[in-house]
């Protein structure tokens, strides 16, 4: 952690509580909608690691570089710097691919197809630059893994691997991140001054990204429909 972002205490903003209530339902739903493992083929396993491997590979350093680039408050960017060097440093890309590589689930065209429509919408969200919605899509992100790392373990411990450093190391550390991002859309809200409500203007990535999830947790044909 930062010992930057552990000594300064400032007051929630008023409506952080609410934002991350929201926030915390939106995943806690996603979470609940995930296909029960045991009914799900290897295919269909395969295709749920190849699709998550599809998008955060090459894409989730480039949310978080958005992220420090729309950025406001010289806190934000050292909290989400400290996000970027740990990826960076610990090539957690390198970590996905082989995560994927030793489950048998290196993504094939047709996964990086199946998530291209959501995947598209999110960057050109993520590339408008708008800071507080931007911290609000990371935070829900960081969230979310939380809950989904174990069952991505499942996964691929069913599909014969033992590689589980890329599960393990984001079961953990994502914890403090997301504490650290809702600290930074805290700070930013505060800068933006944004006299709308938030239901107006804060969900839009959150809402994005909760469906590029979607598409790449659904298993289509027989599986579970999560729509
Ligand atoms: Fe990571």
């Amino acid at each position: 952690m930062s010992p930057s972002t552990t000594a300064v205490e400032t007051e929630y903003h008023p409506q952080i509580t609410s934002i991350r209530q929201q926030i915390a339902s939106v995943s806690g739903d996603l979470l609940a909608s995930l296909p029960v493992i045991e009914q799900l083929s290897s295919e269909a396993r395969r295709g749920i690691i190849a699709r998550y491997s599809a998008v955060l590979e090459g894409n989730f350093i480039y949310w978080m570089t958005g992220a420090y680039l729309a950025a406001r408050s010289r806190e934000s960017r050292i909290i989400i710097e400290d996000n970027l060097l740990t990826e960076v440093r610990d090539s957690h890309p390198g970590m996905l691919r082989r995560f994927a590589l030793a489950a048998y689930s290196v993504p094939s065209d047709l996964d990086a197809l199946a998530v291209y429509p959501r995947l598209s919408a999110v960057r050109l969200f993520v590339g408008r630059l708008s800071a507080a919605p931007l911290m609000a899509m990371m935070a829900f992100f960081e969230g979310f893994i939380q809950g989904f790392m174990p069952y991505l373990a499942e996964l691929a411990k069913r599909q014969g691997s033992e590689e589980m450093e890329y599960t393990d190391v984001h079961g953990v550390c994502d914890i403090e991140h997301s504490e650290e991002l809702f600290r930074a859309l805290e700070l930013e809200m505060e800068l933006a001054g944004d006299s709308r409500e938030a239901s107006e203007y804060l969900f839009e990535g959150v809402y994005l990204l909760r469906d590029l999830i979607k598409a790449m947790i659904s298993s289509p044909g027989i599986f579970r429909n999560v729509n």
